[in-house]
C-alpha cells in the first residue's frame, strides 16, 4: 500500500508504478536522504514538535538502515517509489509509530531538494580533486620540455615558436578555471532547502537555521518557493562539466593530431592506445577519442535539463524527477574521463625531435624577421611587406628564410646585417618571447610555478 494511499480507491496501475518511481536511479542518495531525516528529526526534537524519545528511535532506526545499506542487505522497492519513501518505510516498518513522525514539517519536495544538493555538494571535491591530479600531471611534463620547440598554430597553421610546456600550460590554466568554476558552484549551493516544506513552509515551529547549520549549509533558503524549485546549482554543475569537457575534448583532439605520422609529436605509452582487429601496424588514441566523444553526452545533459526546467511553473512538478539523471551521468562520466586522461598524458612519450623539425618549417620565424627590420628603424607594417615578400621567395626556391645568404636579404633591406640569423633561429625566437605569460622559459617557469601553488593550496 501507498504511503500517500489515503485518498485513493484503486491501487496504481502497474505501468504508472514503474513509470512512476525514481528508486532505480535515486537510491544513490541514501545517505544523504538519511543524513537529512536525522538533521531534521533532532531538530522537531529540539523545537518540541516530537519527543526526545522518537527522536532517539528514528536516529538509530536511520542508523541501521544505513548500515544495512552499506552492507548491501537492503532490497529497494519500485512500490514504494523512490529513495525517501523506501527509507521512510523501512524505518516504520522497524520502529513503528515513531517513524510515522518523522515526517512531520517535511515534505519529499524539500526532502530531494536537499538530498540532491547535499549529493552535488559532495560530488565537487572529488571532481576537483581529479582536476588538481591532471594538473600536477601538467606542471610534471611542463617541467622537463620549457626549452623544446615546437611550432604554435592558428587556424591549425604553423604560426610562431612556443615551447611544449607552454602548450600544456595553456591547458593548466584552462583546468584551473574549471577548480575555481566548481568551487564556486560549490559556495553558492551551500543554502539548505529543508524546511521549505511541500512550498509553503509549515506552521510546525520548526527551527531551519538549526538544521541548515548541522547539515553543514551557510543558512537555509530564503524563499520556501525557491527551496522546492530551484535546480540551479544541477544546472551550474553541468554548465561547469561540460565546459570542462570542452577543454578535455580540445586537449584530445590535439593528442589525436599529435599522435598521427603527420604530426608524431607524441606517442603514447602501450598501456593508453589500443590495437586494430585488422591492420595489424595499427595504434590508436581511443582514450582521447573517447573523452572527446563523450563530451557530447555531457552537453547533452546540460542541453536535457535546461529543456526540462525552462517551462516549469512554480513550485514542485515531477518534471523534476528528470533532474537525476543526466547529473548523475555527466558527474560519471567525467570522473571516468579525468583520472585515464591524466594518466595518458602522464606516461606519453613526447618527440621533441620531431616538434623541432616541424617548427623549422612553416616560416614561424617571419614574425621575428618583420620584428628584426622593426627594432633598426623599419615601421612594423613596411618590415611586414618586407618579409612577406621574402616568404614568397622563400617558398618559390624551397628554402627557409635563415638559408637566404645575407646579400639577398640585404638586396631587399639594407637594415640587415649578420646578427639576423640569430633573430631568425627558432630557440631565440622562443627565448626572446618573454612578454607576461609568454613562452620564453622564465615565463613559463612562472606559470608552473603558480599552478603548483595553486595545487599545493588546494589540497589540504
Ligand atoms: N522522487 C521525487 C523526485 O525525484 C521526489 C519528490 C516527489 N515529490 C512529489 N510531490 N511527488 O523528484
Amino acid at each position: 500500500m501507498k504511503l500517500w494511499s489515503g485518498r485513493f480507491g484503486k491501487e496504481t496501475d502497474a505501468l504508472v508504478n514503474d513509470f512512476n518511481a525514481s528508486i532505480q536511479f535515486d537510491q544513490r542518495l541514501y545517505r544523504e536522504d538519511i543524513t537529512g531525516s536525522m538533521a531534521h528529526a533532532a531538530m522537531l526534537a529540539n523545537c518540541g514538535v516530537i519527543s526526545r524519545e522518537d527522536a532517539d528511535a528514528i536516529q538509530a532506526g536511520l542508523e541501521g538502515i544505513l548500515a544495512d545499506i552499506e552492507a548491501g542487505k537492503v532490497a529497494f522497492s519500485a512500490d514504494n517509489e523512490d529513495i525517501h519513501m523506501n527509507v521512510e518505510a523501512l524505518l516504520t516498518a522497524r520502529i513503528g509509530d515513531a517513524g510515522k513522525r518523522l515526517h512531520t514539517a517535511r515534505s519529499r519536495n524539500d526532502q530531494v531538494a536537499l538530498d540532491f544538493r547535499m549529493y552535488v555538494r559532495r560530488e565537487i571535491p572529488v571532481l576537483v580533486g581529479q582536476l588538481l591530479e591532471l594538473e600536477a600531471v601538467l606542471c610534471r611534463q611542463a617541467r622537463k620540455y620549457q626549452e623544446a620547440v615546437m611550432p604554435g598554430y592558428t587556424h591549425l597553421q604553423r604560426a610562431q615558436p612556443i615551447s611544449f610546456a607552454q602548450h600544456l600550460m595553456a591547458y593548466g590554466a584552462m583546468f584551473r578555471r574549471d577548480v575555481t568554476r566548481l568551487e564556486d558552484c560549490g559556495k553558492r549551493l551551500n543554502e539548505c532547502p529543508l524546511g521549505s516544506g511541500a512550498l509553503a513552509g509549515t506552521t510546525y515551529p520548526i527551527d531551519r537555521f538549526q538544521t541548515a547549520a548541522a547539515l553543514g549549509f551557510d543558512a537555509p533558503m530564503g524563499n520556501s518557493l525557491d527551496g522546492v524549485s530551484d535546480r540551479d546549482y544541477a544546472l551550474e554543475l553541468l554548465s561547469d562539466l561540460s565546459i570542462l569537457m570542452m577543454h578535455l575534448s580540445r586537449f584530445s583532439e590535439e593528442v589525436i593530431l599529435w599522435c598521427s605520422w603527420e604530426f608524431k609529436f607524441i606517442e603514447l605509452d602501450d598501456a593508453y592506445a589500443t590495437g586494430s582487429s585488422i591492420m595489424p601496424q595499427k595504434k590508436n588514441p581511443d582514450v582521447a577519442e573517447l573523452v572527446r566523444g563523450k563530451t557530447g553526452r555531457v552537453y547533452g545533459s546540460l542541453m536535457g535539463l535546461l529543456t526540462t526546467m525552462k517551462g516549469l511553473p512554480l513550485a514542485y512538478n515531477k518534471d523534476m524527477q528528470e533532474d537525476k539523471e543526466p547529473v548523475f551521468d555527466a558527474i560519471d562520466t567525467v570522473e571516468m574521463c579525468l583520472p585515464v586522461f591524466a594518466a595518458m598524458l602522464d606516461t606519453m612519450t613526447v618527440r621533441t625531435d620531431n616538434m623541432r623539425a616541424a617548427a623549422g618549417k612553416g616560416f614561424i620565424n617571419a614574425t621575428d624577421c618583420a620584428d628584426y627590420l622593426t627594432k633598426k628603424g623599419m615601421p612594423f607594417r613596411d618590415a611586414y611587406t618586407v618579409t612577406g615578400h621574402l616568404v614568397a621567395a622563400c617558398t618559390a626556391q624551397g628554402k627557409t628564410l635563415e638559408d637566404l645568404t645575407l646579400e639577398e636579404l640585404q638586396a631587399v633591406s639594407p637594415l640587415f646585417e649578420a646578427d639576423v640569423y640569430q633573430a631568425l633561429k627558432l630557440e631565440n625566437c622562443m627565448a626572446l618571447r618573454g612578454s607576461f605569460g609568454g613562452p620564453a622559459v622564465a615565463e613559463t617557469t612562472r606559470q608552473i610555478a603558480q599552478l603548483e601553488a595553486f595545487i599545493q593550496a588546494h589540497t589540504k
